[in-house]
């Protein structure tokens, strides 16, 4: 027997079970997407603004299928495979769902846990060595997300991150959240343009109303470059002008965003549309550690390694020249002590570390190389 595939995702799993009663209520709780790509940030949460509406959009697609509490439905049209749990059917936690059926959506454990995972506690500015530029503007707008009211026009609103992979940008946005004890929402670019033309605008929208909401807040825009193009570049991608032009109207806070700040990060500038760079009251730019910030960065990591390390860090300090915090911290540190666990070895050596270093070395020059041959 041939299936119609094109029918199977609405086919109800309980749909053949005659006889079940018809649900006056069912409480259904936003759960995520069933998977998640390595690497990417944590699936959105889905809510309404209009109630009403949800539960006509809820009965058009789910109307007719019996569900038991706990049972997970999926959505098909709007926000394609992201699931919801059936957190309560009344009467009798089993039904089926009718022109009649009361639809909810359950946000109450969502919007408590939505807030608290959004920062980490345990990271402050000091944290993040070097980057005193970074940290100035970090304090200035710390000052404006405790007391938002004082400031007046002369708000801190759009900051613009920049510099080379690994350089503490993400992580210093964290501290500053930490720091302020304020949300942060964390989003890629690349999310944030949507699968179909006009996705991205709302989702802009959105993010911005709950940012609002949520005030004092911060939203950081990683990977900046992909929305935030050249105009030349932006016909790659046929809607992007519109995700630009949503993107303006919040950054200028045609809204009142009061206590929200908007941080946004690239590795790129020189690719960005000048009328969006244009309303980012400052560019601060995040460089790679110098020699004396490479030591401190080594010794603040290697305080916090679960076994001793007997080197030289001074002289690793100098062998690093070029190597971000990252490369310090994940590539050296991390992998001399994943081998030390593995060998059995109760503290990581200096040739331990040194072993690492010359892996990144020699990646190094295969990706010179690579580059030199793309651009000559
Ligand atoms: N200046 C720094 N001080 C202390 N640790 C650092 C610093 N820079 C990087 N690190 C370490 O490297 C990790 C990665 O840094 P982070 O994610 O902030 O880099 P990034 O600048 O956002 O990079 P990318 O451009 O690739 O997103 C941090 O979590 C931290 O452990
Ligand atoms: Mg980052």
């Amino acid at each position: 027997m041939s299936h119609d595939v094109s029918k199977l995702r609405h086919v109800p799993v309980r749909e053949e079970k005659k006889g079940i009663k018809v649900a006056k209520l069912v409480k259904l709780k936003p759960s995520g997407y069933p998977l998640r790509a390595l690497g990417d940030e944590k699936e959105q949460i889905l809510e309404t603004d209009n109630p009403e509406l949800f539960q006509a959009y809820a009965r058009e697609q789910w109307g007719g299928l019996a569900l038991k509490e706990g049972d997970f439905v999926f959505d098909s049209f709007l926000y394609p495979d992201y699931a919801f749990q059936v957190v309560r059917v009344a009467p009798g936690g089993e039904g089926r769902i009718s022109p009649i059926t009361k639809i909810q959506l359950d946000l109450s454990s969502v919007r408590k846990s939505e807030i608290t995972k959004r920062y980490k506690r345990n990271i402050s500015l000091l944290d993040v060595i070097g980057q005193e530029q970074a940290k100035k503007k970090s304090k200035i707008i710390l000052h404006y997300l405790k007391d938002s009211d004082h400031f007046g026009e002369w708000a801190p609103r759009n900051v613009l991150f920049y510099g080379p992979p690994g350089t503490g940008k993400t992580m210093l946005s964290m501290a500053l959240a930490a720091e302020a004890r304020v949300p942060i929402y964390l989003n890629k670019a690349t999310d944030l343009l949507g699968h179909c033309v006009g996705d991205g605008a709302r989702r802009i929208h959105k993010l911005y109303d709950d940012a609002r909401r949520n005030a004092p807040c911060i939203v950081f825009i990683d990977e900046f470059d992909a929305i935030g193009l050249d105009r030349q570049y932006q016909n790659i991608r046929g809607d992007v002008t519109e995700i630009v032009n949503a993107l303006l109207s919040e950054l200028d806070g045609i809204e009142e965003n009061l206590g929200v700040v908007t941080i946004c990060v690239t590795n790129a500038p020189a690719l960005l549309d000048e009328a969006l760079k244009s309303r980012f009251e400052e560019e601060v730019r995040f460089t790679l550690p110098t020699e004396k910030e490479r030591l401190e960065i080594l010794n603040h990591y290697v305080q916090k390694l679960p076994l001793k390390v007997k080197a030289d860090l001074e002289k690793l300090a100098t062998l690093t020249e070029g190597s971000s915090g990252r490369d310090l911290k994940e590539r050296i540190l991390k992998n001399a002590l994943y081998e030390a666990i593995l060998d059995g070895k109760k503290i990581i050596r200096e040739e331990m570390l040194l072993k690492h270093l010359d892996v990144i070395n020699i990646q190094k020059r295969e990706q010179d190389k690579k580059a030199s041959r793309i651009f000559s």
